[in-house]
């Protein structure tokens, strides 16, 4: 369940090894393709990508980042992934990502359903089935060996397991981002997190004349009580200063953009496997969603290859501890981007001193530098 990057990508390695699989998906495939989600791929997605045929536009229309900087105290400080990590990440957005994955689908014959309504799981410990309606009203049950739920942080999957075999970590963070597109020229060539005493601010790109950017925000805000003006104001007074100045234009797209932890665990239940957010939800901070929704279906794909291989269900068996292995190494580096960049609403000047004391210690340390560098290119798989 569900045609985002980890259901297609999913479907994709299972048809190369001739592995059958059914894919559907409850919002239409413009409705996916219109919806602007984050960029930055690690290298280990790229390589996925381009070594199982899915995209070789990443290379030609993505961007290769090899750092970032972080701003603070109106200073910039480049950690440099290529030198102290000896790897780089890709923009590259996961619209564009999306937009591979279904041509390559659609090209291969791939069953993949769009548009769908009334999806209903059945027997997820015996032989589950799936029920739904597709886009002609025609009514349909499928029924096979596995159910896959890569059906979104708001998974119906999810939702089906019993509540006492599973267990739930949630964390709430007293902030969002509030999201822009804009049409501009770029302002830098690496991405800036910036941080200051008005609060975070990150600014990416898109193309040589649209940019995307966000700032912290109350998760109460409401995007359409922000003029161009009034956004514009915001970026200035948290990133620019010492000769920076961001390049500003017409607003395309705004929207406050939603800021959790989340981690759903098993990530099995009988024959149900669920994979991305539907099992786990990271602040955009750290750049790891759509990173770890790949690399569960790199590993769940691991296990249907070996069981359709030989029959051994030992691969399938370990899917949810491998994947919550840098699942929560994930999580700690997004809580750990999000808690050293973003400013918390009444805290005290102890707090504040003694997180710019934080970005000074990394940015000082070829240690602490090294360590944002592993994490946000991509801990090695397992
Ligand atoms: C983005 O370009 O949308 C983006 C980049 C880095 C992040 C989050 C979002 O950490």
């Amino acid at each position: 369940m569900g045609a985002g990057p980890a259901g297609l990508m999913l479907s994709h390695l299972l048809a190369q090894q001739g592995i059958e699989s059914v894919v559907v998906e409850i919002r239409s495939r413009q409705a996916i393709q219109e919806t602007v989600r984050a960029g930055i791929l690690e290298h280990g997605t790229v390589n996925l990508l381009v070594d199982s045929g899915v995209s070789d536009r990443v290379l030609r229309e993505g961007d290769r980042h090899d750092g970032i900087e972080l701003r603070f105290n109106g200073e910039s400080h480049r950690i440099d992934f290529k030198e102290l990590a000896g790897e780089s990440v890709w923009l590259y957005p996961q619209t564009d990502v999306f937009m591979d994955l279904a041509a390559r689908r659609e090209a291969d014959g791939g069953d993949v359903r769009y548009s769908v309504t009334d999806t209903s799981v059945h027997e997820l410990e015996g032989r589950p089935k799936l029920w739904f309606t597709d886009a002609d009203g025609q009514e349909f049950e499928v029924e096979a060996d596995f159910l896959v739920g890569a059906d979104g942080s708001r998974s119906h999957c999810r939702r089906q397991v019993p509540e006492a075999a599973r267990t739930q970590s949630f964390h709430e963070y007293p902030f969002a981002w509030f999201g822009i597109l804009a049409r501009a020229p770029r302002s830098a060539e690496e991405l800036i997190y910036a941080n200051s005493e008005h609060g975070f601010a990150l600014i990416s790109q898109r193309t040589e004349t649209v940019q995307r950017m966000y700032f912290q925000c109350d998760p109460t805000e409401n995007a359409a009580d922000w003029d161009d003006e009034r956004i514009w104001a915001e970026f200035r007074k948290r990133v620019n200063g010492n000769g920076f100045e961001l390049k500003e234009g017409p607003v395309l797209e705004k929207m406050v953009l939603p800021f959790r932890s989340f981690v759903h665990a098993p990530m099995r239940h009988g024959k149900l496997f669920l994979a991305g957010d539907a099992a786990h939800t990271v602040p955009p901070t750290g750049a790891k969603g759509l990173n770890l929704a790949i690399n569960d279906v790199r590993l769940l794909f691991q296990g249907f290859e070996s069981f359709y291989g030989s029959g051994s269900t030992t691969l399938l068996d370990s899917y949810s501890d491998r994947s919550l292995d840098r699942v929560w190494k994930a999580q700690h580096f997004s809580y750990w981007m999000t808690s050293m960049l973003h400013t918390v609403p009444g805290a005290d000047d102890f707090n504040r001193a003694r997180q710019l004391g934080e970005l000074r210690s990394v940015v000082s340390s070829r240690h602490g530098q090294a360590y944002l560098a592993e994490a946000y290119t991509g801990w090695p798989g397992r």
